[in-house]
């Protein structure tokens, strides 16, 4: 039996969450460049997109460039920009064609205009698509968030919208970039490193985590099948003790 066949389709976590890391350290293992790793890893979004419509699962969420990545040499980030630009043109059309539903949370306006326009009409294209939603972190981190939540709701109270009273988890929640997307039950990290770095701190706080020593562009569908069995194998008791489960 494959893993795929081994998962249980009634304990299927709504929304995997994954940082896709490691790309640059897997293309100098080959001796090549940085930026022929994180066309590798493209190919390896193109495996688990697939491989998370053939389980059904509702929601991935991929941490695709961070608000910390803008620090990196401007040539790997204008590389990088090229890259998200040619593979969103390239890809539409199948992920339309999958019915997959794109959505981009992050600073987008930090984003150049081409790749803004881009982002745009592939949202615009799959928006009414029923499959499996994409969300792609961009210039995102989870401070960044937090804090534009926060000032949306300090302005909100200067105009008298909102009282102390009125600020629940949910109020909160409802002011993220992530409002209305599930918590993620599942975090995957690759390339065996073992950080958060600023991803979705809201939104994990109950996710199961699963870290991989594999390289991004090396992580299979197979691994992405055996981190949901690891999942499925876990006792989730959110404070709880066993006996009350
Ligand atoms: C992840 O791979 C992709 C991005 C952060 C854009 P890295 O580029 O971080 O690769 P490593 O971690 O340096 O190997
Ligand atoms: C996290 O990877 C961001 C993305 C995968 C997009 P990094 O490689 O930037 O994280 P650190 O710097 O090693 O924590
Ligand atoms: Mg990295």
């Amino acid at each position: 039996m494959n893993l795929k066949d081994k998962i249980n389709k009634d304990r299927l976590p709504e929304h995997i969450a994954i940082i896709m890391d490691g790309n640059g350290r897997w293309a100098t293992k080959f001796g090549k460049n940085r930026m022929f790793g994180h066309k590798n890893g493209v190919k390896t979004v193109r495996k688990i997109v697939e491989a998370s419509g053939e389980i059904g699962l509702k929601y991935l969420t991929l941490y695709t460039f961070s608000t910390e990545n803008w620090n990196r040499p401007p040539k790997e980030i204008s590389a990088l920009m090229d890259l998200l630009v040619m593979t969103i043109h390239k890809e539409l059309k199948d992920l339309n064609k999958n019915n997959v539903v794109i959505k981009v949370i992050g600073d987008i306006d930090r984003l150049n205009k081409k790749i803004q326009s881009e982002l745009r009409h592939a949202i615009d294209t799959t928006k009414n698509n029923t499959g499996l939603n994409l969300v792609m972190a961009l210039s995102y981190s989870a401070r960044w968030d937090i804090i534009k939540a926060i000032k949306k709701i300090v302005v909100e109270a200067g105009e008298g919208k909102v009282v102390q009273d009125d600020v629940s988890e949910d109020f909160v929640e409802k002011r993220l970039s992530t409002a209305g997307i599930p918590n993620p039950e599942l975090l995957i990290r690759t390339s065996g490193e073992f950080r958060i770095s600023n991803f979705l701190l809201w939104e994990l706080a109950y996710s199961e985590m699963y870290f991989s020593e594999k390289f991004w562009p090396e992580f299979s569908k197979d691994d992405f099948y055996g981190a949901i069995l690891d999942y499925q194998n876990r006792e989730r008791r959110f404070g709880k003790v066993s006996e009350q489960l």
